[in-house]
């Protein structure tokens, strides 16, 4: 990352979001998008964003949800976009039409200097669970927002009830060594799987009227497009691309068969539709 302040903390996934998952997520921007469709639907709904808002969208990425929000708070709103990755951000840039209100930052959201009380509403798609010191993270993110401003964000639950995720993995660990591993509240997807943490690190941060809701998806890992897309979504982003990195072409060749045969059995038509799980999680910063 350049210029930007950064938390020694977040180093690590600095690192990463501006290399390998900055290219992968950005290879399958697209793609990706269109699979978290459901989750921005929910996540929009939750937030109940109104014309002439501020909204700083956290761990924005490759821009998907600053945009659709920048669509909802015109006239007169505006819309901050933050993340630590230099080549989603790009594509953020690069893919918000020109007259919308979308505008975005390069920085770490633990560290960056928030305009105080600027925002009305801060909400993300699956961006903050990578922060070292949550609650650290969230209190900073709170003096950007205005007395009474909400927060509406969406983070995985466990992941054995993420079988979008967890069927394919467990194909490719047939074939490749697991990773490394991790404690439960490490950063990372499953950081807030817990619900009760997620409300110490909201309450511990002064927010108020915390709210965690499961909600249950089906993601369409093809989106619509066949097995042969869906096998590439699997390889392409998240813990089973990580555990096939770095194996040799054959490895990888007969994972991803495995993991065709396991995604044909849940086939319909061109479409196969898992099971993910997810927490919808608001809260409010209280008035003074
Ligand atoms: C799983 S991706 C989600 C991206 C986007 N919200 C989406 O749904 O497509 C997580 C995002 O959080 C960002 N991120 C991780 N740590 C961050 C931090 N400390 N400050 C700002 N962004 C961060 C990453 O760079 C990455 O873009």
């Amino acid at each position: 990352m350049s210029a930007a302040p950064l938390h020694a903390d977040n180093a690590a996934q600095a690192e990463y979001w501006n290399s390998v998952a900055g290219r992968r997520w950005t290879d399958r921007q697209e793609e990706q998008d269109l699979v978290l469709r459901p989750v921005s639907d929910r996540l929009i709904a939750a937030a109940d964003a109104r014309p002439g808002q501020r909204i700083i969208d956290i761990g924005c990425g490759c821009g998907d949800t600053t945009i659709d929000f920048a669509a909802r708070v015109m006239p007169g709103g505006e819309v901050l976009g933050l993340d630590i990755s230099e080549p989603m951000l790009a594509r953020a840039r690069e893919r918000a039409p020109s007259g919308l209100p979308a505008g975005f930052v390069l920085a770490d959201a633990t560290v960056y200097d928030f305009e105080p009380e600027w925002a009305d509403l801060a909400v993300s798609r699956f961006g903050v669970m990578f922060f070292a010191d949550p609650a650290r993270s969230f209190a900073n993110l709170r003096r950007g927002l205005k007395p009474g401003a909400r927060l509406a964000f969406a983070c995985w639950r466990e992941a054995k009830q993420n079988p979008w995720m967890m069927i394919p993995l467990r194909e490719a660990k047939k074939h490749a060594p697991p990773l490394p591993e991790t404690n439960p509240e490490d950063p990372g997807p499953f950081a807030f799987a817990d619900d009760a943490r997620v409300r110490r690190v909201l309450s511990a941060a002064g927010f108020a009227d915390i709210v965690v809701i499961p909600v249950d998806l089906d993601l369409d890992l093809a989106i619509g497009r066949g097995l042969d897309a869906a096998v590439a979504g699997a390889l392409g982003i998240g813990p089973t691309s990580r555990i096939l990195d770095g194996q040799p072409e054959a490895v990888r060749a007969a994972a991803a068969a495995d993991i065709r045969k396991a995604l044909a059995e849940r086939a319909k038509g061109d479409s196969v539709p898992l099971g993910a799980a997810i927490w919808i999680v608001t809260a409010t910063n209280p008035d003074r």
